[in-house]
């Protein structure tokens, strides 16, 4: 998954309140103002390198996570319903963030079948990545157009937008990676792309929804244990990048569930009082003590629709699974902004 680009506890929001999630020097910062704010907190932006990429594979691979097997679902069903909604058939498909490249295959095949011509655009910060999604797609079809954009969300969409000229876009946001920003951040992150839209062009937005306390909680707190690896690879991070001694033995991953918003929290918590130096600094953690590392909403249906509003989209459709543990909703900007 590319990060999404936010600024969180302590971090020092720019103009558009993104923090660059490759920048060494952004991540000393954001870690320093994430420990010595009270309670700590460190974003699940800093979860993805080479390491942390790696074993949110494994997650998603794991019997317990749900969202990515369901969402599947939903897109083998529904991929050719959800092109056939657009009333024109969409220039570009801009892949924002969209993990091992499965899903947007998908919608790939479904709008090559109503117009070859379709570009594929990934979005992402790391050259890295966006190297990967490319020769994936083009493996499957060696003819696809590809303009690859490196750059933050918003940026990489607008400029995804330019290059369509008169053409409309479909943006995919799936993997309910905005679940993983608190509600104003994801209003901002939605309203921001929103702004680097056209009249005509679409938003396709996965949300992962709520449901059974023991399914949520099973999905964060796996018993293989990788859900635990991936949020203490935060702390080896932490140790690898700013010359840390923090012993990742004193902590544990811990999974909440929080009715009110609704969402799942996830804390590394210390087993035993411990001090650690990081980028010169000292902080001393009691026993018990917590650091909140992740938020992921699991919205009610009439969240999706006051999400939708909030950021200036017209709602055009919602897809479910069976089960309807999972949403992808479709989302319109109105003609008058062209
Ligand atoms: C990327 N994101 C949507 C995942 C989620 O479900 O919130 C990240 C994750 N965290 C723990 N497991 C998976």
């Amino acid at each position: 998954m590319a990060s999404l680009s936010v600024a969180r506890a302590g971090e020092q929001p720019n103009p558009e309140g993104s923090v660059d999630p490759t920048s060494r020097a952004a991540f000393r910062s954001a870690v320093i103002a994430g420990l010595d704010a009270r309670p700590r907190a460190l974003s699940s932006v800093w979860f993805y390198d080479a390491m942390g990429s790696l074993l949110f594979q494994r997650i998603m691979r794991l019997p317990g996570y749900y969202p990515t097997r369901v969402e599947t679902e939903i897109l083998e069903a529904s991929s050719g319903e959800i092109l056939g909604c657009l009333p024109v058939a969409p220039g570009a498909i801009v892949d924002l963030g969209a993990g091992d490249g499965a899903k947007t295959r998908l919608l790939l095949a479904a709008a090559r079948r109503i117009s070859p011509a379709v570009t594929y655009a990934p979005v992402d910060v790391a050259g890295e990545a966006l190297r990967s999604a490319t020769g994936r797609m083009r493996a499957v079809w060696p003819d696809l157009a590809v303009r690859a954009e490196q750059a933050d969300y918003v940026e990489g969409l607008l400029r995804a937008r330019r290059a369509s000229g008169e053409t409309p876009v479909l943006g995919l946001l799936l993997g309910s990676n905005v679940g993983n920003l608190e509600w104003a951040e994801a209003v901002s992150l939605l309203r921001s792309l929103r702004g680097s839209l056209a009249g005509g062009d679409h938003l396709l937005v996965g949300f992962d929804l709520l449901k059974d306390e023991r399914v949520l909680r099973a999905a964060y707190d796996d018993p293989e244990g990788v859900t635990a690896a991936f949020n203490l690879n935060l702390l080896a991070r932490i140790n690898r990048e700013l010359g840390g001694d923090l012993d990742l033995s004193a902590f544990s991953h811990r999974a909440t569930f929080d009715l009110a918003r609704p969402a799942m929290e996830s804390w590394l918590v210390a087993r035993r009082a411990t001090v650690a130096t990081i980028a010169g600094r000292r902080f001393r953690f009691a026993s018990g003590e917590a650091i909140h590392t992740e938020i992921s909403w699991k919205y009610t249906e009439a969240q999706l629709g006051a999400l939708a509003r909030a950021a200036g989209f017209e709602e055009v459709a919602r897809w479910h699974d069976g089960r309807r543990w999972f949403c992808d909703a479709l989302w319109r900007v109105g003609p008058e902004a062209r």
